[in-house]
């Protein structure tokens, strides 16, 4: 095997890993090799949290907290990985996270996300701040997709989003609810973060709104949001949304149970369960130890999915016992996607299938219904409220 440096020319082309498959060996170590690709501010832009990135590191470190008890001889010899989310079978309980700007990872971006998401038979929510317009990652992986849908204060722009997504065939709306400003980046202020006068958000270049320029010592996105998103939204927006499109509707930022129960209140049909990969508030509770309290909340009256710091299948594991149906991915299929293009994203949503294949031999589930709550002790301060 050759293990020569990876051979990578300039920012966002892909490096070939068939050439050094023994490489990257899990999602923690791509990190590092797209860091070496990557301009810093891109990579800081995808790697960074607000403040102090606390709760950034706390995503991942909860983890740790959470103890997986394997049963013994239950025949694992047939193992099956399916779930349904929302009446449609997927070959695996991951999906991908909504994540912006993928053209700052790679030039095909969205598109080759989307393409490695159809090849493994999964879900790809799609951000309303993509680098490729709806229509056009449609066209790719008609039925792989969601919207991840943002409101703007122009209720013509909002509803000018979610009928375009009906149309391109999406198979549901993700509706954000924990951003109507943005977080405190700061590794986005230094940097003066901004979109490269080749790229634009997509989505909304019909409405002139496609440039995120730059801004006087700050960050260019925190000003299009700042200047464009609804601030005042309630629980009435969730009302709104569900009246004017036939798509069901997933309610993505909720981290506490009265909330949940408030978001199926007003029609959505899923919760995830998120705090933004910790970009929004720092110090907030993480995604996964709020799952139980979420879960006693709303019982089998939703899908419930979980975000925030999945790099392992143990992880994927202890979210399935924890009662979630399925997991999103952020930024490791942006860690693939800068390094490997389509390719690397499916390879890395390949390596997060058999990890979790291989924790449910080691802890005796056959099915991913065999992974019920029994199979990991948690510590106190989780426990249901
Ligand atoms: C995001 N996230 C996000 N969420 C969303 O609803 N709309 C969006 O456009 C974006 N954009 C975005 C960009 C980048 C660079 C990151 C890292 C994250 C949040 C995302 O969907 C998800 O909640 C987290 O990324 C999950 O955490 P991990 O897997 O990144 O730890
Ligand atoms: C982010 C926004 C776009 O996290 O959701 O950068």
């Amino acid at each position: 095997m050759p293990t020569s440096k990876p051979k990578v020319k300039s920012p966002g082309q892909a490096i070939d890993l068939q050439d050094e498959p023994e490489q990257i060996l899990n999602l923690i170590e791509w990190e590092e090799k797209a860091r070496a690709v990557l301009p810093l501010m891109a990579y800081d832009y995808y790697a960074g949290g607000c403040n102090d990135e606390e709760s950034v590191k706390r995503n991942r470190g909860i983890f740790n907290e959470i103890l997986i008890r394997p049963r013994m001889l239950c025949d694992v010899s047939r193992r099956a990985l399916s779930v349904e989310l929302l009446g449609q079978k997927i070959s695996m309980p991951v999906i991908v996270a909504p994540t912006a700007f993928q053209k700052l990872a790679h030039e095909k971006g969205e598109l080759a996300t989307a393409q490695a998401a159809r090849q493994a038979d999964t879900i790809m929510t799609v951000s309303t701040l993509a680098t490729t317009a709806m229509e056009e990652v449609a066209a790719v992986a008609p039925h792989h997709l969601w919207f991840q849908l943002y409101i703007y204060k122009n209720r013509e722009i909002t509803k000018d989003l979610v009928a375009r997504a009906a149309a391109a065939g999406y198979k549901a709306l993700v509706v954000t609810v924990d951003s109507p400003i943005l977080g405190r980046r700061e590794r986005d202020i230094r940097n003066a973060f901004h979109l490269p006068q080749h790229l634009s958000a997509a989505n909304l270049v019909g409405q002139g709104l496609g440039e995120i320029g730059r801004a006087d010592n700050h960050s260019g996105l925190a000003a299009h949001i700042a200047a464009l998103y609804d601030h005042s939204l309630t629980w009435d927006m969730l009302d709104w949304i569900v009246s004017i499109s036939k798509l069901p509707v997933l309610v993505k930022g909720i981290l506490r149970g009265d909330d949940a129960l408030l978001a199926l209140e007003h029609g959505a049909r899923g919760i995830i369960v998120s705090n933004h990969g910790g970009r929004q508030i720092d110090t907030a509770v993480s995604p996964i130890e709020v799952l139980p309290e979420i879960v006693k909340a709303v019982g089998s009256r939703s899908e419930i999915l979980v975000d925030g710091g999945i790099r392992r299948g143990t992880d994927i594991f202890k979210a399935l016992a924890l009662g979630a149906r399925a997991v999103l991915i952020g930024r490791p299929v942006l860690w693939a996607l800068a390094t490997g293009g389509g390719e690397g994203v499916a390879r890395c949503l390949e390596m997060l299938r058999q990890e979790l294949d291989l924790t449910m031999a080691l802890s005796g589930c056959a099915t991913t219904a065999d992974i019920t709550p029994d199979m990991v002790k948690i510590p106190q301060h989780m426990a249901p409220l």
